[in-house]
């Protein structure tokens, strides 16, 4: 019997798992950048290179980083594409796009969170293939391999360095589009400490609880398998430890450090068992209000666990030990609960809201329906764990107002 997981049975007739990205892990790596492109032998000629940032990136000082790194070397930054918005949008991708062709870009550096990173992503598909972002919407629309993406994440929670996914708003339907194909995942991810130094604390928290989310529903999601079942709970366990100290202190500390490895791991977690109702939810509220996509899994994340929890009781048990929660006899219901209430725990901790109405979604019935409707839409919610009438689906959400 697994002292973890208790072993369960395979779930599965068949699964695929894929994390073709190579992971450079160190302090000062963005510094040495262009030793690693160079022994690449796939990378050493690709000298035309864009830069993807936003402005907080910018400011931190981490865009002269990058550009230092590549002084005096064989490569050229011959585009910078230092204003990507927060949580990007098709048309600012597809003027991006235009800019790499401009300069026949040979290679792309992604230094951001999420909203870099995946735009980036979009950006070179349509740089190679034309059209627009909703073109290539849902799995394996994408036709063919883009140009190379080192991935150098700032923040703590998406993991997109990893993964086959990129998600971009389409303002004009108010709503996400989000892209899965394995010709999305980064050649390079680029795991360097300095580079989340600089973090505001609670950017560190909302993305951290990303993370979380992407590990929790990754390992208790419909399609879960063992591989990704391992990598999620090694995340879990590394942000248990972790997060409030990555949160308390700024700098390149070991708890930053190993928050970066953790969203990492839970990434390669959910790019093979893919994240369920939680991000459905945070999508919608995100897609309507603007909430940070961390803090909208956040706030979700418990209410979605209650609502999972008769489905994979046995799953939060092992989520409980994960995190750390003491075992005292407790019954495996009772255990999986308390993992509930040890995210619960963790986000007070944080500093993290309890529920969007803190953060100024209205809470009235209209609100409620419009974020359900766009939920049901929402891919992510057909790998939850618990499918579920509209009706049961709006209840959940209005308790997450
Ligand atoms: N592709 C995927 O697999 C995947 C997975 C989850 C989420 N996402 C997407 O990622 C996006 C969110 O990304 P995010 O949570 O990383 O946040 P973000 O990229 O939007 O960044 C948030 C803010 O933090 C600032 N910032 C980032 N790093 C900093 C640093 N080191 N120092 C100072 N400021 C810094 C940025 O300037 C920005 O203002 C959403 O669009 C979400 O849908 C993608
Ligand atoms: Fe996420």
């Amino acid at each position: 019997m697994g002292l973890i997981t208790g072993n369960p049975p395979l779930t599965r007739p068949d699964a695929t798992f894929a994390a073709p990205t190579e992971i450079k892990y160190g302090v000062g790596k963005v510094d040495s950048l262009t030793i690693e492109l160079q022994i690449a032998p796939d990378l050493a000629e690709r000298t035309r290179v864009a830069v993807f940032t936003d402005a907080g990136v910018a400011a931190a000082g981490l865009l002269d980083q990058v550009r230092q790194a590549f002084a005096d070397s064989e490569y050229t930054i011959v585009a910078v594409i230092d204003d990507v918005p927060p949580e990007s949008d098709a048309e600012f991708v597809k003027r991006a796009a235009t800019k790499l062709n401009e300069q026949e870009v040979s290679l792309i550096v992604a230094l951001g969170g999420g909203s870099v990173m995946d735009t980036a992503k979009i950006a070179a598909v349509i740089a190679a293939y034309g059209g627009e972002a909703g073109d290539y919407e849902g799995g394996f629309m994408v036709p063919g391999p883009i140009t190379p993406i080192i991935a150098i994440p700032t923040t703590v929670g998406t993991g997109s360095e990893v993964t086959l996914a990129a998600v971009v708003k389409d303002n004009v339907r108010r709503r996400k589009l989000t892209l899965a194909s394995p010709f999305l995942f980064p050649r390079l991810a680029v795991l360097d400490p300095n580079m989340v130094a600089t973090l505001p604390a609670k950017l560190v928290a909302w993305t951290g609880f990303d993370a979380l989310t992407h590990a929790i529903e990754a390992y208790s999601c419909v399609e879960r398998e063992p591989i990704s079942a391992a990598l999620a709970l090694g995340a879990i366990e590394l942000i248990a430890d972790n997060l409030e100290a990555a949160v308390r202190e700024p700098g390149p500390t070991e708890a930053r450090a190993k928050m970066q490895y953790a969203a990492t791991m839970a990434a390669m977690a959910f790019s093979n068992s893919p994240v369920g109702a939680v991000h459905a939810i945070a999508h919608s509220v995100g897609a309507l209000f603007g909430v940070h996509h961390g803090l909208s899994n956040a706030i979700a994340l418990p209410f979605v666990m209650e609502f999972n929890l008769p489905a994979v009781a046995p799953h939060y048990a092992a989520v409980a030990r994960a995190l750390g929660v003491a075992e005292t006899g407790q019954s495996p219901d009772a255990l999986a609960e308390a993992a509930i209430a040890a995210v619960r725990a963790l986000k007070q901790r944080c500093g993290v809201p309890a529920q969007y109405r803190e953060v100024g979604v209205p809470t009235d019935a209209d609100t409620a329906a419009a974020i359900t409707d766009l939920t049901l839409e929402d891919i992510c919610l057909s790998f939850n764990p618990i499918k579920a009438e509209r009706e049961t689906i709006l209840a959940l959400v209005t308790r997450t107002l």
